[in-house]
């Protein structure tokens, strides 16, 4: 059933011809290999964010990013403006595609994005609220962005039946100042990397580079490119793979039984400080018949989050290693705090024991000290991760401050994520993307 309103949507998708945002542009129609989206870091929230062009006319939309989440939504009740927005029909391929299994049959006010007569429902989940007053409506609209050639942004392209859900201002609790929604880069259909990959033909593919800049933007490309940092550095040739795993129980906030996740999980099989096994239960590791467990990776958390007796094992491990320097008073929420004085500095951040996430034999996860310390205040630097209580829903979410300055790929198509560790190690990072446009 899946299957074939997929194809509808890829028909629908391909009948529809590719035009140029700027019109005196619009010469010949042009395929793009991949596509780019800048990345900036909110310094007050640290929740990464985009701008995401959609509507007739054309508007700058301002999104947190959520690597996990299953779709695009925005704030319509805030004044949704365009004559290019479709709602999707119940029972449509549209929202078939999309998984929907709620219909608005009647809406009590005049129609208008959010508000139609017989349009199906998802919710726009916002994992950072903790009232979920969740409903959204099925919309298509344009959106439009550059291509790439994977060393600077091409021509401007356009998709006019990018699915998302219309929902309300509530919604946007907890979001950055100026963000009208969320960018959900999740598995479903619906995600973006797989509409996007749809709409322009490429593979299921997307890759983030997050910058750890709060005045430099990093980069995010869909579709298959090289992913070249000045100074011409192709980050695509050095990557390392992993599995991704499918945690077979939703970890929204509101699902329905028999959904699965949307969020990237990988197998993190045992935990290295400086390149000693740290001991703890690995069945913590797994994921379990319930959906808990197992380690997955989040744009949402600013550090990694760690479940009580795995925290603790690694925090003990690596104040061990560093036994020879004094520690400070923690600093809440970190456990570990040292003066950043007396610890060197390399390439890779400041010169502290290297914690390795194993993936499989031979195959670690690097976290170099740019990656493992944050700097708190004047002289004073505490390893980045923090307690994730008794029995949370996921042993380790790895969170922004260990993938800022890593490209990270997510292959949706081959199930694997090709990760780079720190580009600081090759000289370059997140924020040297070239994007002066050629076109
Ligand atoms: C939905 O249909 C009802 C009954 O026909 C009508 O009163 C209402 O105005 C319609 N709402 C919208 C949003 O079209
Ligand atoms: C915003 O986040 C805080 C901290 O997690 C939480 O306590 C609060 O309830 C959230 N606000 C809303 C409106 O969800
Ligand atoms: C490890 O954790 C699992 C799941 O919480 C538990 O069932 C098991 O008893 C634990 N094993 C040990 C040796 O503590
Ligand atoms: C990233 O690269 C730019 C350009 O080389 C440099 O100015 C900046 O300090 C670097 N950032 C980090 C975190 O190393
Ligand atoms: C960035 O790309 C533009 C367009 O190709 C090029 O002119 C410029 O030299 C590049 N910048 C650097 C620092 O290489």
């Amino acid at each position: 059933m899946a299957s074939s309103s997929f194809q509808c949507l890829i028909l629908l998708c391909s009948l529809a011809f590719f035009f140029f945002a700027t019109p005196s542009l619009a010469k010949t129609s042009f395929k793009p290999k991949a596509l780019v989206l800048p990345v900036t870091k909110d310094p007050s929230t640290r929740q990464y964010l985009t701008t995401i062009n959609q509507r007739t006319p054309l508007v700058p939309a301002k999104l947190t990013i959520d690597l996990g989440g299953q779709s695009l939504w925005v704030d319509c009740e805030g004044g949704y403006v365009s004559s290019t927005y479709k709602p999707a029909h119940c029972g449509s391929s549209q929202c078939k595609l999309a998984g929907s299994k709620a219909c608005t049959t009647e809406c009590y006010s005049s129609p208008k994005p959010g508000c139609y007569n017989n349009t199906c429902n998802i919710s726009p989940d916002n994992p950072l609220a903790t009232i979920l007053t969740g409903n959204g409506q099925l919309g298509q609209d344009v959106v439009s962005l550059q291509s790439t050639d994977g060393s600077n942004p091409g021509l401007v392209v356009s998709t006019p039946n990018i699915l998302f859900s219309c929902g309300d201002t509530s919604l946007l609790a907890n979001l950055s100042a100026g963000v009208k929604g969320m960018a959900g880069l999740g598995r479903p259909k619906v995600g973006l990397p797989s509409q996007f990959a749809y709409a322009f033909s490429f593979n299921r593919k997307f890759a983030i580079c997050l910058t750890s800049s709060t005045k430099s933007q990093g980069v995010i490309f869909f579709g298959d490119s090289p992913y070249v940092f000045l100074p011409g550095v192709d980050v695509l040739k050095s990557l390392m793979f992993t599995k991704l795993i499918l945690n077979p129980v939703s970890t929204a906030g509101g699902y329905f039984a028999g959904d699965a996740s949307s969020e990237y999980f990988i197998g993190v099989k045992s935990i290295k400080v400086n390149e000693k096994v740290v001991p703890f239960n690995t069945t913590l590791l797994a994921i379990d018949q319930e959906g808990y467990g197992g380690t997955r990776i989040s744009t949402l958390k600013p550090y990694t989050v760690l479940e009580t007796s795995i925290y603790k094992a690694v925090v003990n491990a690596f104040v061990k290693s560093l036994a020879h320097i004094p520690r400070l008073k923690s600093v809440a929420p970190f456990g570990a705090c040292y003066n950043s004085k007396r610890i060197g500095s390399t390439r890779v951040g400041p010169s502290v024991p290297a914690i390795d996430l194993v993936l499989s034999k031979g195959v670690y996860w690097r976290v170099f000290g740019a990656n493992s310390m944050v700097k708190v205040g004047k002289d004073v630097l505490c390893l980045a991760f923090v307690d994730g209580g008794v029995r949370p829903r996921t042993s380790i979410v790895i969170g922004g401050h260990q993938i800022e300055d890593n490209l990270l790929q997510f292959d949706l198509t081959n199930k694997r994520l090709g990760f780079s560790s720190s580009l600081l190690f090759r000289q370059t990072n997140c924020t040297n993307f070239n994007f002066t446009s050629t076109s």
